[in-house]
């Protein structure tokens, strides 16, 4: 076997939309991949070596895709938009227990070298985000802990077992809370999606002159990162020798009335937004403090939010068109810029 083969990595959630691309940018960077996920993938056909279809709440097939790998990129999760996080609180947190404890008990067993997984902004203090001018969360602000109820205490305790699994095993752990990650091939429909892709699909589904609804009064605050910049930045935290948690995140604060006018502008419609009170709208501001993600690895997120909106609604809007079964929606055919 040649030397320069580069390692095998195991992507879970490959079908999923951060997965999805991550087995992308791993295969162009040369490795040999495994995706495994429950469901293939949604959009369009994976880059993968190997594709399995496995549901991670069991251990034989946590054993089995682990089984002769180098590296385990763990992203499998039951997961959702703030409307399904609030609604599905008993589900995440059971089934996503289930995956994390049976990946980390089979990538010790089968000696991975170095496995990482992808936690979330939802596991700080609710405490320190009930101000749309939050100050940016960092990393040490975990604790004392009141994450989001559900999904995020299950995030914050799979943290603390990569620990323990790095403490009393050897086994080489990396974490990173993720903050809103957004771009074409993630879920725009059905219950699941996040911000950025509800926006767009309603600005899509709205015709010049018509309106949007707003989740809240729309003056809570995030800040949001390309799924690009999302990738590349999972690669080298896991390259790196930082085995703390670590942010991964933009610190572009925006409202969220001002991501609507950002996607409304890119679309070239006139549409009026409509602020609905009685939705979930989650913490009232969320940023990402990078200071420690610039110091380990020099580098941080540098894909702005309306870059990274003008490949994401082109994508959301043909999709939208398609379903519609229109070969083109007035104002979907954006140039891009
Ligand atoms: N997208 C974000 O903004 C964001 C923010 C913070 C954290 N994260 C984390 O990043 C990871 C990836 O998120 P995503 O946005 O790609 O979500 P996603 O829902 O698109 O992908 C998750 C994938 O996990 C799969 N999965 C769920 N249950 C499974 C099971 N029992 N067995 C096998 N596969 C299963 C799903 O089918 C899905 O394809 C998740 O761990 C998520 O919690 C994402």
């Amino acid at each position: 076997m040649s030397g320069s083969l580069k390692p095998w990595a195991l992507v879970t959630g490959a079908g999923g939309f951060i997965g999805h691309h991550l087995v992308t940018y791993l295969k162009a960077a040369g490795y040999r991949v495994r995706g495994v996920d429950i469901k293939e993938p949604e959009y369009g056909r994976t880059d993968a070596d190997e594709f399995m279809v496995l549901d991670l709440r069991e251990l034989k097939n946590c054993q089995m895709s682990t089984a002769g790998m180098s590296l385990v990129y763990n992203l499998a999760a039951d997961m959702g938009g703030i409307g399904y996080i609030t609604a599905s609180r008993a589900a995440i947190a059971h089934n996503n227990s289930l995956i994390n404890l049976f990946m980390l008990e089979a990538a010790r067993a089968s000696n991975v070298e170095r496995f990482l997984f992808s936690s979330s902004a939802c596991v700080y203090p609710h405490g320190l985000q009930v101000s749309p001018d939050v100050a940016p969360l960092r990393e040490e602000d975990a604790f004392p802990a009141q994450p989001e109820e559900g999904y995020g205490f299950e995030k914050l305790y799979a943290e603390k077992l990569c620990q323990y699994y790095t403490e009393d095993y050897g086994l080489l752990t990396r974490v990173v809370r993720f903050h809103n990650v957004y771009g074409p091939l993630g879920t725009y429909d059905g219950g699941r999606e996040k911000a950025p892709a509800a926006m767009c699909r309603k600005v899509a589904r709205a015709s010049d002159r018509g309106q949007i609804e707003v989740w809240g009064d729309g003056k809570q605050t995030r800040s949001f990162m390309y799924v690009d910049d999302c990738v590349e930045g999972i690669h080298r935290i896991m390259r790196s020798d930082y085995a703390m948690p670590l942010n991964l995140g933009t610190d572009e604060l925006v409202t969220v009335d001002e991501l609507a006018d950002l996607v409304i502008d890119i679309s070239k419609k006139r549409i009026a937004l409509v602020h609905d009170l009685s939705k979930p709208q989650g913490v009232r501001g969320r940023n990402s403090d990078n200071t420690r993600l610039r110091s380990v690895l020099q580098w941080e997120p540098r894909i702005t939010l309306r870059e990274g909106l003008v490949p994401t609604y082109n994508w959301i809007a043909e999709q939208v068109a398609l379903e519609d079964g229109a070969k083109r929606m007035p104002g979907a055919a954006v140039a891009a810029e």
